[in-house]
């Protein structure tokens, strides 16, 4: 059956192609002069029913059979998951590879050019020598939209310049519940912080112009919102849960980022995998068509998430009609494209999608291409090359790090002084830079060691100091070897990981760390520097320290820690999450009734 169809279309195709390309020389869908609408209608008109499925699928660059897919099924778009690189992991390596794809699209009788989408979610992540920017949540302790909307615009130079014109980010989850492996995704647990970073969106997408990319808000909705799930014996889980909230709170809390992004134009909005009282928000009409579309005004398309359709039930026929029908316009489809094509054909033919639920998505989805200009120039801006990893990204990224810093305790000893005899420092993070980027980070979960260029903290340190300071570092050391020092800076925290991987039940710090805190600052003036995707517990070892600062994930320059701790520039940030003394407190959000964290959500001091 299948292949007949497939042959069936194949030749069809052929014999269309002398009149069709014939004809697509002179389409006003080609002529950039006319209005985007007109020149959909004009290409939709002319789309077969094959034509219209390719759109609505996106296939996985590694899981692509055959290259020549691309152009028989026309894809709409192809997507790197995290960690999926080209061989050559460089500008020049993504170009060529994606440029290879786009002529296989652009063979397709009408020549709708691919889309290609990734997830550059702090930085170009994927690239190696990108611009490694702190995680979301350093930047909602900011609380800095226009430096947020800067960094907008550097990520999306740096996508552009490697053929990428679609990126899946912002995150505008709404972290309710630290112990949730995405909370350093979010940029905070109050609305308030991921609706005006929606700035980012502006620095992305912009005018769709040149150096832009479509932006993506994720994951709509209540991602952040979930209940812990302790069904599975022995395992907890937040990620993908079932947020069991009330609508009132799913709107006042949930809701808010979405609603300015799509006042800032965003062009895409990826469901979600959690649930909303037990339904999934991938087959969830009422939430995707009925308020994202239809009372909030979204006009872009609603990509589905990674495989994200499978979870809906056992029957993959199933899930195609109820994902399509609840409002997903495009299907990212990593495994079996070739299933879900024949699926959606199938369901259309038999009724049980309506054509004007096809349309409209296509629809959608050409908009969006129209916009960025892909008909026009399909393939790499190579003159951006030079954009990735500039030397004006790296101090906007420093420049993020030092306003992301918080400073939680001080009893006089910071800044130090630069001129200080002796320093040692410790910790598991004071000179790892896969530990300070965190996940998504050359590959999905990130990885510890010296995973791409930057300055580790310990390296900021020793660019700071004068010259006649000895640095030394120990990552624990024992009693014996923190004497006859001066200062001690003990950076401590987690080690890399991503969505659910990254589910904890205990937010506590390792031995080790709690060690040579207890060892350092036993021994001298100290300050504790912490470098996790969250708020840890640290509530015992806190008497023992006279500094603390939350450093997040800042990413490849932690040159700008060095710059604060020692006073060339002040401290500004402010928590963005509530810091909770004990585990038991969990979750604990400002505006709680019982509300008694160890640093309340907005605190920070300066100098
Ligand atoms: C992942 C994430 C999503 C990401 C997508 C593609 O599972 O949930 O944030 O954009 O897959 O990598």
């Amino acid at each position: 059956m299948l292949l007949k169809s497939r042959a069936t279309q194949l030749l069809t195709a052929l014999l269309l192609t002398s009149t069709v390309s014939a004809q697509a020389q002179q389409a006003p869908y080609l002529d950039p002069k006319l209005p985007v609408e007109e020149r959909v209608k004009d290409l939709l008109s002319r789309m077969t029913l094959e034509d219209k499925v390719g759109q609505m699928t996106q296939a996985e660059r590694g899981n692509i059979k055959n290259l020549d897919d691309i152009g028989f099924y026309g894809f709409g778009s192809i997507l790197s998951g995290g960690g999926s690189v080209p061989g050559e992991n460089t500008p020049e390596g993504w170009a060529n590879m994606i440029d290879a794809f786009q002529r296989k699209a652009l063979e397709a009788p009408l020549k709708i050019p691919m889309l290609y989408g990734i997830d550059a979610v702090h930085g170009h992540n994927n690239v190696y020598g990108a611009t490694i920017f702190p995680h979301n949540l350093g930047l909602g302790a900011t609380r800095n939209p226009e430096l947020v909307r800067k960094i907008g615009q550097a990520t999306a130079a740096e996508v552009y310049a490697t053929g990428i014109r679609w990126n899946f980010a912002p995150c505008v989850c709404v972290a309710r519940d630290e112990r949730w492996g995405r909370t350093y995704e979010s940029y905070g647990e109050d609305p308030e912080i991921a609706t005006a970073m929606t700035t980012i969106i502006e620095g992305m997408q912009g005018d769709y112009g040149k150096g832009t990319v479509l932006a993506t808000a994720k994951h709509f909705v209540a991602d952040g919102g979930t209940l812990l799930d302790s069904s599975t014996t022995g395992n907890y889980s937040l990620d993908q849960g079932d947020a069991r909230i009330t609508e009132e709170e799913l709107r006042k809390v949930h809701l808010p980022p979405y609603k300015a992004a799509i006042e800032k134009g965003v062009g895409s909005v990826m469901a979600s995998f959690s649930s909303w009282n037990g339904l999934k928000l991938h087959a969830h009409k009422y939430l995707l068509t009925d308020v994202l579309k239809n009372e909030l005004g979204f006009k872009g398309f609603v990509i589905s998430d990674w495989a994200g359709i499978d979870q809906i039930s056992p029957d993959p026929a199933r899930n195609v009609r109820e994902a399509i029908n609840a409002g997903v316009d495009m299907v990212m489809e990593p495994n079996n494209y070739a299933r879900f094509v024949d699926n959606l054909t199938a369901e259309i033919k038999n009724g049980n999608i309506p054509m004007s639920r096809i349309d409209d998505a296509v629809s959608r989805i050409l908009t969006q291409k129209f916009k960025l200009g892909l008909f026009e120039q399909p393939f790499t801006d190579r003159s951006y090359f030079d954009q990735l990893g500039s030397q004006e990204h790296r101090d906007l990224a420093r420049q993020a790090v030092r306003e992301s810093l918080v400073l939680l305790k001080n009893e006089g000893v910071l800044p130090i002084k630069k001129d200080t005899p002796k320093i040692l420092v410790a910790g598991s993070n004071a000179d790892d830079i896969g530990n300070q980027a965190g996940g998504w980070t050359i590959s999905w979960q990130g990885k510890s060691g010296d995973i791409i260029p930057g300055t580790t903290i310990l390296q900021g340190i020793k660019n700071t100091v004068s010259a006649n300071t000895k640095v030394d570092y120990v990552k624990w050391p024992e009693a014996d070897e923190a004497k006859g020092y001066d200062f001690g800076v003990v950076v401590v925290g987690e080690r890399p990981y991503a969505e659910g991987q990254g589910d904890k039940m205990d937010l506590g710090l390792g031995d080790g760390d709690r060690r040579a805190i207890q060892n350092v600052c036993s021994a001298m003036k100290c300050v504790v520097v912490v470098v996790s995707g969250r708020p840890m517990i640290l509530t015992d070892d806190l008497p023992r320290m006279n500094a603390l600062v939350a450093a997040w994930l800042p990413g490849s320059e932690g040159q700008g820690v060095a710059d604060v701790l020692f006073g060339d520039h002040n401290f500004t940030g402010k928590l963005p999450i509530t810091w909770p003394r004990s585990m038991d407190q969990l979750p604990i959000n400002v505006g709680d009734a019982k509300y008694d964290p160890l640093f309340a959500y907005g605190f920070g001091l300066k100098y």
